[in-house]
């Protein structure tokens, strides 16, 4: 069973950095909060901690891992800098956002950390995890710390839930603020291409480099382009009806701004992710509410229409996985 460190104080959190230095030395995985979701960690030079990674999370390995650094001089010692990546890097990092770079030569991550590409995922993340990157002194490989398929943790209890008894660790650094995964971008060829909306919205990108972001041109583009962009994610066990105007019996709602829909009173459950109608609001309580109204025994899930811009861009794209036909990534 998994011991759950929380990190309120400096001496809780001095506790869960040699706690879980500990464990990651042993080449096993912990669970870490990050601003974005929970992750799974492990030592990215480190053959055994990234299978590790795959084997906990039951993760298909053809899918390359984020690799997490302390701060942008230790990313620079692993990958190479174009200058709008680098522009990028000063202004959203530590932050959600994940920049995919070629690899320099013999970088030490490892070949399964990037599933063998010659390009890495690289993201800073807010606080704690920065502090146990530095304590460890390497980068940390980190999926969500779910079972593969399922939705993303955002507390502790939803990592000790699905993965507890599997794991020694988690540190627990309560809800992540950001709610949904970091926005992944390729700088190629000067042009800024989206991989996975997320955390920071593609606007926010535009009005830094005064360049437009180029998305994936029709859906299944991004499959290739991020391996792990598979339809199929963040699955509950209900069905899940997107842009719904009205409520069945038995459906739990899940609402979003001031107004009603027709059977919202009837619902069997309900739960509304921003009542001001607020998109970083509504990112932060995506997650766990899905996986409330999916435990509330409701036969379906019925999610109000959610606009497509800001953080709407990311929310939007988590639904559509979590109503897609089921598949195996995570
Ligand atoms: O917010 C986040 O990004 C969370 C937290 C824990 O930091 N991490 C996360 O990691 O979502 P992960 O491993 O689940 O997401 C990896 C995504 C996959 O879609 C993968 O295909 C893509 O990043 N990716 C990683 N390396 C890549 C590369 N070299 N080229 C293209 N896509 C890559
Ligand atoms: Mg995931």
């Amino acid at each position: 069973m998994a011991r759950i460190i929380p990190i309120a104080h400096d001496t809780e959190k001095a506790e869960a950095i040699s706690a879980a230095t500990e464990v990651l030395l042993r080449h096993l995985p912990v669970a870490i909060p990050t601003e974005t979701v929970y992750g799974l960690a492990a030592d990215a030079t480190h053959p055994t901690a990234i299978t590790s990674i795959y084997e906990t999370k039951g993760r298909p390995r053809f899918n390359p891992l984020i690799c997490h650094m302390a701060d942008l001089a230790m990313a620079e010692r692993y990958a190479v800098f174009d200058p709008i990546s680098r522009k990028l890097a000063e202004a959203f990092w530590p932050g959600p956002l994940t920049l995919v770079l070629p690899l320099k030569e013999n970088s030490g991550i490892h070949p399964l950390a990037t599933a063998g590409l010659d390009t890495v995922g690289i993201r800073v993340p807010v606080g704690f995890t920065a502090e146990l990157i530095r304590s460890l002194g390497r980068p940390l490989a980190a999926p969500s710390a779910n079972s593969s398929g399922r939705i993303s943790p955002t507390t502790a209890q939803h990592v000790d839930a699905d993965l507890g008894q599997k794991i020694e660790v988690i540190v627990d650094g309560g809800p992540c603020p950001v709610g949904v995964e970091s926005t992944i971008v390729k700088v190629e060829d000067g042009e800024i291409r989206l991989l996975r909306p997320g955390g920071i919205a593609v606007e926010a990108i535009e009005s830094v480099t005064g360049k437009p972001v180029v998305r994936p041109k029709a859906s299944g583009t991004a499959a290739i382009e991020a391996p792990g962009m598979l339809a199929s994610h963040y699955a509950p066990n209900a069905a899940v009806r997107l842009k719904a105007t009205e409520v069945s019996a038995g459906e739990a709602l899940i609402a979003f701004g001031p107004d009603d829909i027709s059977g919202a009173a009837a619902a069997h459950a309900l739960f509304n992710l921003s009542p001001t109608a607020d998109l970083t609001e509504a990112a932060s309580n995506l997650f766990d509410y899905l996986k409330r109204a999916d435990a509330s025994g409701a036969t379906g899930i019925a999610v109000m229409q959610i606009p497509d811009e800001g953080l709407g861009e990311a929310i939007n794209d988590r639904l559509m996985r979590a109503a897609a036909p089921r598949g195996t990534e995570g």
